[in-house]
């Protein structure tokens, strides 16, 4: 067993760390306030194969591995979440499943241009009816002719107002996991973005609401095979899952580091409020969380690269860092007393955008549930 990075992966968090710091922080409170997708954004970490981590170069990625695609996350979020699930998405949610399932041709059309940083990439799972019930989705698909087409209405779908192609599911049969996997192509006759949601956090990223109203896109652009959609969601967001464990890690190191950057120099009762034990404490449990929320995100990471299954390890780390960064927020907060509740101070943006890595990928009440089935053998 070994802890340490290698220098790949070092190399990977000091140049994500430099392109963040130059580019993503001074924008971020604008973002976050107009609420409007940072294009400029997505197209420098594009350009960087931020999009395309550990897709290997022949298709168009930059070929490292599932470690680095963790720390590429995590010192994204570190800057600003919304940055962070724009690559998650299109890493772990796109690229994953194409390079997975899809045919040669399918990996040229369209996983190429998303790893290589040219799309932006879309995943439609949930539905207003069903969240964490997935395959209650009422979604239709209905091969006709040539094409297939789809019926039905998806929520909460991240990137997908910009997005050139997303990965989505509906039903192709009357068994409840009867369900496809399908690339879409968003200029497709009958997709529509029906609404732009007005967010608490993470409001640079876009969510909205999608309809696929008697939308036709070619036969071969089923996903794996048919009725087999339900397994290569989940099997998606075992991967998915460890870019949430990871945003929630960067956005629990940042919370740390703007509260020691602050007890540092906040003066009270004639000292530094570093020099007060209630303080050193709150430090010292943020640091020691945020260490085994590292370790295990890497962990999931790694079991990745050596290519075993790791739904139950993708499931602990998401649930742990992702509660760990809530505690870590809440703590940000109260170190920075009054500051903290206002928008000037950067806590107060992390305390709204790490919420959601408590719901989205699998809100943390799925995770016990996934856990509890692997411990107990449900
Ligand atoms: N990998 C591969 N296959 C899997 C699997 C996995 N991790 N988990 C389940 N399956 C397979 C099962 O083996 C079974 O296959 P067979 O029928 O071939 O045996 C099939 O899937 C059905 O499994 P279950 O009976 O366990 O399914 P279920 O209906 O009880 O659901 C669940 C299980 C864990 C609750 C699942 O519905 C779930 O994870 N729900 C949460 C959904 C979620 O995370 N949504 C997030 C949306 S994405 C998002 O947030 C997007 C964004 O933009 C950021």
């Amino acid at each position: 067993m070994d802890f340490a990075l290698t220098e790949t992966q070092e190399i990977t968090r000091k140049s994500v760390r430099d392109f963040a710091e130059q580019d993503i922080i001074p924008q971020s409170h604008a973002f976050d306030e107009s609420q409007e997708f940072p294009h400029g954004w997505a197209k420098k970490m594009g350009e960087l194969g931020l999009f395309g981590v550990y897709v290997p170069e022949k298709y168009g990625g930059a070929g490292l591995d599932t470690v680095c695609y963790a720390i590429t996350i995590e010192e994204l979020s570190r800057a600003d979440a919304s940055a962070g699930v724009i690559a998650a998405v299109c890493n772990g949610l796109v690229c994953e499943p194409l390079l997975r399932y899809g045919t040669e041709e399918q990996k040229r059309r369209y996983l190429v241009p998303v790893a290589r940083g040219d799309w932006i990439g879309a995943y439609a799972l949930t539905e207003p009816g069903s969240g964490s019930d997935a395959a209650a989705m009422r979604t239709t698909a209905e091969i006709k002719g040539n094409e297939w087409v789809l019926n039905g209405t998806k929520s909460f779908a991240t990137n997908a107002s910009v997005a050139k192609v997303v990965i989505g599911y509906a039903r192709t049969g009357r068994q409840k996991h009867e369900i496809s996997a399908f690339i879409i192509p968003t200029d497709a006759e009958g997709f529509s973005v029906l609404k732009k949601e007005d967010k608490m956090g993470i409001r640079a990223s876009d969510t909205v609401l999608l309809g696929f109203d008697g939308m036709r896109i070619p036969k071969e652009n089923l996903l794996g095979d048919l009725h087999k959609g339900f397994n290569i969601a989940m099997a998606t967001l075992d991967g998915g899952r460890i870019g949430i464990a990871a945003q929630a890690l960067g956005i629990a190191q940042r919370a740390l580091d703007e509260s020691v950057k602050y007890a540092k120099e906040r003066d009270a009762f004639g000292q530094k409020i570093a020099d007060f034990q209630a303080i050193q404490w709150k430090v010292a449990d943020m640091a020691t969380e945020i260490e085994a929320a590292r370790l295990l995100t890497y962990r999931a990471a790694q079991l990745e690269d050596l290519g075993r299954r790791h739904t139950y390890e993708s499931s602990v780390a998401k649930l742990f860092a992702s509660e760990a960064a809530h505690r870590a927020v809440d703590s940000a907060v109260q170190i920075h007393g009054g500051y903290g509740f206002i928008k000037d101070y950067v806590v107060e943006k992390l305390y709204r955008d790490q919420r959601v890595t408590e719901i989205y990928e699998g809100t943390s009440e799925i995770q016990r549930l996934v856990i509890a089935r692997a411990v107990l053998g449900r």
